[in-house]
């Protein structure tokens, strides 16, 4: 589906940690996949702020994105009313593939569960087997829905044992850049398919400034591609992660 620009309505703000904000927005936005994000238009600010799509309720045309308290853009956001208009453009970027008879583990640290919520929502829709894991630093930063939570340690301390008692064929994931590095090591390792959903500063967000460029080894050789256009999602062994 083409990006557009959309007004939309917020019909719901919470706040739902202590320093994380759920927003339901209602517009004339029909589709969108899991993987994929908004741009949303802060006031006073020429660059768009970029948010993980969380969830999509089809029947009332209703997107859900999670902000995180970063600075004044997302403070911002936190501050809107049910009511208020909010100015993005969505859906962006590409998204998650599925695979009907294969195991899935996903893995979602900090923030980086948001689009984890909304793959795991589409695969039980699919029937497809899935087992969400999430990790936080501490407890006023949890975030609900995953079938395991850590809060404190990391979440790969147990993740090859869970991989080997769940029999997973393929991981997917988001959060920091440290983790997804890890966690594509440790699938490379047990020759396992890993999806990253990465994150870049970005200006543009639709493919045009080349400002959120990362290196891929891909037909054996490396090149350039847009964490906003090519991306957010990569498979983790294509990715140079240094
Ligand atoms: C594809 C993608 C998906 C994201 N999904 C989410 C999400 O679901 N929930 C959430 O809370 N945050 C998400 N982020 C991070 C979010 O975009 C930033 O936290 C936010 O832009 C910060 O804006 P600010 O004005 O509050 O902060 P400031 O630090 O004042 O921002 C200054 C500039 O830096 C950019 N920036 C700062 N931090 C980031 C960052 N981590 N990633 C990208 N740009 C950044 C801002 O867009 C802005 O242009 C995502 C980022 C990307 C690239
Ligand atoms: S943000 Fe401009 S090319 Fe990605």
């Amino acid at each position: 589906m083409k990006s557009k620009n959309y007004i939309g309505k917020i019909k719901l703000i919470e706040k739902i940690n202590h320093d994380v904000y759920k927003l339901d927005i209602q517009s004339s936005l029909n589709d969108c996949k899991s993987g994929q994000f908004v741009s949303v238009l802060c006031p006073n600010k020429t660059l768009r702020r970029p948010f993980s799509i969380c969830d999509f309720d089809k029947e009332n045309k209703i997107l859900t994105i999670l902000i995180k308290l970063k600075g004044e853009g997302t403070k911002y956001l936190s501050s809107l009313k049910e009511g208020d208009e909010i100015n993005f453009i969505a859906p962006l970027g590409n998204c998650f593939e599925f695979f009907k008879d294969k195991n899935a583990l996903l893995v979602g640290a900090g923030i980086g569960i948001a689009p984890m919520l909304f793959l795991k929502k589409e695969m039980n829709e699919r029937n497809i087997n899935n087992y969400l894991i999430s990790g936080f630093k501490a407890d006023e930063e949890v975030i609900e829905g995953s079938d395991e939570t850590i809060v404190g340690g990391s979440v790969l301390d147990n993740i090859e044992k869970i991989i080997k008692e769940k029999n997973i064929d393929v991981i997917y994931s988001c959060g920091p850049i440290i983790v997804l590095k890890m966690l594509s090591q440790i699938a490379k390792k047990l020759n396992i398919p890993c999806y990253v959903a990465m994150e870049r500063v970005m200006a543009c967000s639709i493919g045009v400034c080349r400002g959120c460029i990362i290196k891929l080894v891909r037909d054996n050789k490396i090149d350039n591609f847009s964490v906003c256009k090519d991306g957010p999602v990569f498979k983790g062994e294509e990715v140079l992660w240094d």
